[in-house]
């Protein structure tokens, strides 16, 4: 028996295997709205044989977008944008699930393949970057203006409203993303959070703004889909000679708290808050710290990063490592991964009949 090709169902939501694309940002939207460009990219994995096809990470408004071509949520036509989208997902078997996300100071920044840093607002992009304190990434990033309170304590529903879009558009999952240098993520690090407020501080105050964020998505969300959370377990502080880093044994307490707060899953990365870490890439290196998370907290996990080959995810889903994989880039590679990786593990691929004729 497959263990990668067994349904995975949680809540009233079940996924045909445990193939996920990992929410990918194409960088091709205009104000927020998707085209046909999102619609075939995300419609060839559904196609593809994934599981779940998690759209890429979707701003809750304008100025939380990375770079101006970000995909939103926080507007009408970007629902009416997203829906034929969400419908094709399903009907090709796969669930179409979405990343909501605010890119913090990492927002007004430029495609990757133009750079990826500061836009001007000139060029397109825009002032108002937000961060918990006022930290630029990096030399070439935004300079970012420290949150006002009432911008902390207005995050939660901006949220908990692209939920709400998210459900209307045809999604029937949601991530959140709190991980990679963006918002959320900003708020959990004493590296990029130095506020003196109690959104700032202690590890309690540090996560405030998430669990708050959380559990006011999770009210809006009906109850019988899930919700997913991204984190980055490490802030790989150490490579760098740092030792008052985000890391795992704080990644640990977060999910006991984020699974109070019935949070489905913890889809387990690493790094992105600081700019010049060394991150021992390694195939399957983030497996370790999903695996940390799964046996310490008793929570579903999700493993991603360099996870390519049939016989890696399903052995580390066999070694209870995690409850499903994360695919980005050898999905962009090859959107039929799903199909070789069956015939390699001897299952039947489920195929839309379309296609029949080429398995
Ligand atoms: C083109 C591209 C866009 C990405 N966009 C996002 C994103 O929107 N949200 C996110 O959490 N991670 C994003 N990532 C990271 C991936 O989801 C994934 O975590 C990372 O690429 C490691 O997985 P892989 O080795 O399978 O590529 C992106 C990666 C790529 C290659």
């Amino acid at each position: 028996m497959s263990r990668l090709f067994e349904p995975f169902t949680q809540r009233g939501l079940t996924l045909r295997n445990r193939i996920v694309v990992s929410p990918m940002c194409q960088y091709s939207a205009v104000d927020g709205v998707v085209n046909d460009w999102h619609r075939v990219h995300l419609g060839a994995r559904a196609i593809g044989g994934a599981g779940l096809v998690i759209a890429e990470a979707s701003a809750i408004e304008a100025r939380g977008r990375i770079s101006p071509g970000d995909a939103g949520l926080y507007n009408d036509e970007q629902v009416a944008a997203w829906a034929p989208i969400t419908r094709f997902i399903r009907e090709a078997g796969a669930v179409p699930g979405i990343q909501l996300a605010h890119a913090g100071r990492k927002a007004s920044t430029s495609q990757p393949w133009l750079g990826n840093a500061r836009v001007a607002p000139e060029a397109g992009g825009w002032s108002d970057v937000i961060a918990p304190s006022a930290i630029a990434f990096s030399d070439t990033y935004p300079q970012p203006q420290a949150m006002t309170l009432a911008e902390i304590q207005a995050l939660p529903k901006l949220f908990a409203d692209a939920a709400k879009r998210a459900f209307e558009a045809g999604f029937e999952l949601i991530e959140l993303h709190a991980a990679h240098g963006y918002l959320l993520q900003e708020f959990l690090s004493p590296l990029s959070n130095q506020r003196g407020d109690e959104y700032g501080g202690s590890f309690d105050n540090r996560i405030r703004l998430l669990l708050e964020t959380v559990a006011a998505t999770r009210a809006a969300w009906p109850p019988h889909l899930p919700l997913w959370v991204r984190i980055s377990a490490t802030d790989w502080a150490e490579t760098v000679g740092l030792d008052n880093g985000w890391e795992i044994e704080q990644s640990v307490e977060l999910a006991r708290r984020l699974k109070a707060l019935d949070v489905d899953l913890i889809d387990v990365s690493t790094g992105g808050n600081l700019s010049r870490v060394k991150i021992p890439l390694a195939p399957g290196y983030q497996v370790p710290f999903s695996a940390r998370i799964r046996r310490d907290v008793g929570i579903a996990t999700g493993a991603v990063g360099l996870i390519t080959e049939p016989r890696q995810a399903e052995a580390l889903l066999q070694a209870e490592e995690a409850d499903c994989v994360l695919m980005a880039r050898e999905l962009l590679r090859d959107p039929y991964w799903p199909y070789h990786a069956a015939k390699a593990l001897g299952v039947e691929p489920s195929t839309p009949n379309q296609y029949l004729r080429a398995w």
